[in-house]
């Protein structure tokens, strides 16, 4: 049984895109219960609607099994936070909805929390970092952020698809194979590793922003004219990751910061991890990655944002809760942070 250090928890609903996920945590910052489910499609992208119906369906499981692992009642619960935006429409709405019946039910104050800002704080937290520049990076996000005068600022992110979309694709179009549970990411690391040769990609650095999609166009047709596939798959990463480290390290530069936060899905790449750790050292600043579990979409992170924000004084009130769909980190006031 966890400790407790104070009699208060908020409860965190994660949902914007294919992972619904229940975390409860205590004002003090120890997690309690972090429950993710993720919404595996029969084949090719996630359907937001099909994803949506997944995650009303395992909903309340999800939230039971966290109120066990974390051994507490329901009115033990002070505040409740979901997942407000961006992400998709159905997906973020049930999420909302559940939020909405339990913090009505229980008569307890909502809060709205923005997933990327989300990622960040519980970054900080599990890395006991203060004030990193943040490389995340998944399925649906690539951004590089760092805080300035109030808000996190974008320094640079991706002006089409996301790194992990174009890993995703890739290794569909190649049609790859994954085991239960592995993502496609994953299985482009390990054939990568048989990677002999480097064949030259589209890199695309636009000013601080960055593209993936001729990247992507690219590795595929020359998968179809007979490139061999684990050159392909190292040449692709080797690509794609040396762009968002460049974008990384010219926000440490410009920022002067001291800590680099790598995050998201994709942060689970040792490849990626080298790269980012490297530029680091280069500028004397401490390099962390968040363990897998903290790194994907997670419940948690919304959980302890709401703390954050609850205890500054912020609540959303039923309604407004309505979700925000191209909701920007910027736009997210954090008075939390100085
Ligand atoms: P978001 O809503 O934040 O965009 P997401 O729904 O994409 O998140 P995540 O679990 O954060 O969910 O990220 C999934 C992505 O991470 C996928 O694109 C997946 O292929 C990628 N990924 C996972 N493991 C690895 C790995 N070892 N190497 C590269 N990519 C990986
Ligand atoms: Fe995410």
């Amino acid at each position: 049984m966890p400790t407790r250090t104070i009699d208060g928890y908020c409860l965190g609903i994660e949902s914007t895109a294919d992972d619904f996920s229940v975390g409860i945590v205590t004002f003090k910052g120890e997690i309690l219960a972090n429950v993710i489910s993720a919404y595996m499609p029969p084949e090719g992208g996630i359907h937001p609607r099909e994803a949506a119906r997944h995650h009303a369906e395992v909903a309340n499981k999800v939230l039971e099994e966290a109120f066990q692992k974390a051994g507490i009642k329901r009115k033990d619960l002070k505040v409740i936070a979901f997942s407000q935006g961006p992400g998709l429409g159905p997906c973020l709405r049930t999420g909302a909805t559940v939020a909405r019946a339990l913090a009505s039910y229980l008569g307890i104050p909502l809060v709205g929390v923005n997933h990327c800002v989300a990622h960040i704080e519980i970054g900080k937290l599990k890395t006991n970092t203060v004030d990193p520049v943040t490389l995340y990076v998944s399925g649906g996000n690539t951004i590089v952020a760092a805080f300035d005068s109030g808000r996190y600022r974008v320094f640079g992110e991706t002006l089409d698809i996301a790194l992990g979309n174009c890993l995703d694709v890739f290794a569909r179009e190649a049609g790859l194979r994954q085991k239960p549970g592995e993502p496609f990411g994953a299985v482009v690391e390990k054939l990568a590793k048989g990677g002999r040769r480097l064949i030259p990609l589209p890199y695309a650095v636009k000013g601080m922003d960055m593209s993936f999609s001729g990247l992507l166009t690219a590795a595929v047709n020359l998968l179809k004219k007979g490139e061999r596939l684990e050159d392909l798959c190292y040449s692709l990463q080797e690509t794609a990751f040396s762009m968002v480290t460049e974008v990384t390290e010219r926000a440490l530069s410009h920022t002067e910061k001291k800590e680099v936060l790598l995050t998201g899905g994709v942060a689970a790449n040792k490849r990626l991890q080298e790269m980012v750790k490297t530029i680091a050292e280069e500028h004397d600043a401490k390099f962390c990655v968040l363990p897998s579990q903290f790194a994907i979409d997670n419940g948690a992170m919304i959980a302890w944002t709401g703390v954050l924000a609850f205890t500054h004084g912020v609540v959303t009130p039923i309604h407004e809760s309505f979700v925000r769909l191209r909701w920007r980190l910027e736009e997210v006031e954090v008075p939390w942070v100085k």
